[in-house]
């Protein structure tokens, strides 16, 4: 390559942060005004989870009727007997500040009068909270939160902003031989272009987000594959709890709405799910019936629709006054209506769907990962707030809490540590382009497809024997793909993707009971014989 080109190919900031929803825009902002920040997207800068973002975002900012204790104690029963507690606290706690801070950014979370005549924020209920505390704008929280934070990093010019750019792989120390294990940077596949990039940090943020894209029915965006996930690993960290995915229970059935997700504050104000001939079920399964936590509500439609042979249960909230419907769900009223459901008159059919990666990097409360200069936040980490089971709207307060705890350690760092040196460019001599794409579009749809059958709602040691098996085929295949031909982003993701499976498939293997999301035929109940563990993944050492 010659200079020029390898100019242009190399770009150096002080901190790289991988990814731009909730967790990556916020540290971001936070760090800009005192570091040169570059934020990667692999798409546009707005679509990501945090978008698509509903119910809202969890969190105690008056004790007037709640308490930071009633959320940590709701936060851990969820979480059933697997949150660390230190961390609940720490995340409830720094709650407020977030909030704040978020309401200091511009994000317009809705407000009500009160019945003394005095504004205040209105709240919601959600599945596992005990009181109403979710704060969110309509039922659009994710657009309000995320495009208020795009407009603010647009404006900062302390951050540069690479749109359509995805990481390929993590450059670290340990990865060149040297003696220092420090993260150094990572190749980037500029998708506009199709060239891999350098870039060069003295720190790197992973904030890329969930790998719900595993399943073949999710409530994500598209690319939610993990990538942040399997760079990790690849680069030496531990991982955990990869066997708690989360299915959400109510999104919309129709062959065109993409898993639309109707959010469980429906159900928070009064939405009852029934069986077709309008029998209510949910009360068999739980007392607390459509508010139980999510495993719960997901694995009774489960067993209903197995029961009965259904494609879907219904939801109907039509019992309560139209106007109250349009006023707090309007998005989701308008929606179903495209799709021909009026909601305030008439019940919709709803089916589960993947929806939240519980498990993760492993981090600390700074959000530090195994190797030096690494971080993670968001939904990429697992810090061990969600124990077994998130709590509904606990994932954007950890994202928020999390990329402001990265912020500040950062910021103490960053003066003691040097820029990287010289670092090998990408190098493409060995590969040719793909003559057989096919190879990746048929591996895409069985990875997920068997995912979806042998690692969902229920799995027994059978199922995951057979998906184990599918995975080594499969990562046998794509690793030698990857290593003939020239990258593409829908190889890069389905790379990503079977390293994911196979981390999901080895922790539910260990896991020789069932607790919280993770349910398993051949062992029905939790394991009392000891106290409950985290199921910790140890990457293999690099070669010597
Ligand atoms: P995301 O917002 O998913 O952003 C990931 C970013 O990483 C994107 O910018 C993407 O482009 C980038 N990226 C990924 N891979 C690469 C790569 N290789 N290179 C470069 N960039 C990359 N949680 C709540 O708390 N409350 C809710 O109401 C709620 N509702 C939800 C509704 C829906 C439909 C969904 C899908 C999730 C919901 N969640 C909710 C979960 C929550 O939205 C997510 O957990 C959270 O937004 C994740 O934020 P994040 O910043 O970690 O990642
Ligand atoms: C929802 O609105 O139901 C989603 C909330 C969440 O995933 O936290």
């Amino acid at each position: 390559m010659n200079t020029a080109n390898r100019i242009q190919c190399q770009h150096d900031c002080d901190v790289l942060v991988i990814g731009s929803g909730a967790a990556g825009l916020s540290l971001a902002l936070r760090l800009a005004d005192s570091a040169a920040v570059a934020v990667l997207s692999k798409g546009a800068l707005r679509e990501g989870s945090t978008l698509w973002a509903q119910g809202g975002i969890a969190a105690v900012l008056d004790e007037k009727g709640d308490s930071v204790e009633s959320h940590v104690r709701d936060t851990l029963n969820a979480g059933a007997g697997l949150c660390d507690r230190r961390v609940v606290q720490y995340a409830i706690e720094h709650g407020r500040e977030s909030i704040r801070w978020l309401i200091d950014q511009g994000v317009p979370f809705t407000r009500e009068i009160s019945a003394k005549g005095e504004p205040r924020y209105h709240l919601m209920r959600e599945g596992g909270h005990s009181q109403r505390r979710i704060f969110h704008s309509a039922d659009t929280t994710g657009y309000a939160i995320e495009t208020t934070l795009e407009s603010k990093v647009r404006q900062h010019p302390g951050i540069g902003l690479f749109e359509h750019h995805m990481a390929v792989d993590l450059i670290t120390g340990a990865k060149l031989g040297q003696r220092e294990q420090r993260v150094l940077g990572a190749y980037v596949l500029n998708r506009r272009s199709d060239r891999v990039m350098l870039f060069r940090a003295r720190a790197v943020v992973l904030a890329t987000g969930g790998a719900s894209k595993v399943y073949l029915y999710t409530t994500n965006p598209d690319l939610s594959t993990g990538d942040g996930l399997a760079m990790a690993w690849r680069a030496g960290c531990r991982v955990a709890n990869m066997e708690f995915n989360q299915f959400h229970p109510t999104c919309l059935y129709h062959p065109k709405a993409k898993s639309f997700l109707i959010s469980e504050a429906v159900r928070g104000e009064g939405g009852r799910l029934l069986l077709p001939d309008g029998t209510a079920f949910m009360e068999r399964f739980d007392p607390r019936a459509e508010l139980a936590p999510r495993d719960i509500v997901a694995r009774a439609i489960d067993h209903e629709m197995k029961r009965h042979g259904l494609e879907h249960v219904l939801l109907d909230i039509s019992h309560k006054p139209a106007g109250f419907i349009k006023q707090h769900f309007p998005n989701i009223y308008r929606r179903c209506l495209e799709f021909g459901f009026d909601i305030t008159c008439e019940p919709i059919p709803v089916v589960p769907a993947a929806h939240y990666t519980c498990g993760g990097i492993m981090t600390d409360l700074r959000a530090r990962t195994d190797i030096p200069g690494l971080y993670a936040a968001g939904e990429v980490a697992f810090t061990g707030l969600h124990g077994a089971n998130r709590m509904a709207s606990n994932s954007l307060l950890e994202c928020l809490v999390f990329a402001a705890a990265a912020a500040r350690d950062i910021l103490q760092q960053l003066e003691h540590i040097p820029p990287p040196g010289e670092l090998p460019p990408w190098d493409e001599s060995r590969v040719t382009d793909s003559d057989e794409a096919i190879v990746v579009t048929h591996n895409w749809d069985e990875l997920r497809r068997f995912m979806w059958d042998y690692v969902g709602i229920v799995r027994s040691d059978k199922r995951l024997e057979r998906a184990m098996h599918r995975v080594e085929l499969l990562s046998k295949e794509i690793a030698e793909y990857y290593g003939n031909f020239r990258i593409n982003s829908d190889l890069l993701e389905l790379r990503n993707l079977v390293v994911v499976a196979e981390l999901i498939v080895r922790c539910a293997k260990t896991r020789k009971e069932s607790r919280g999301l993770h349910y398993n035929l051949d062992y029905p109940g939790p394991d009392e014989s000891h106290p409950p563990q985290n199921t910790i993944l140890e990457p293999a050492p690099p070669p010597a």
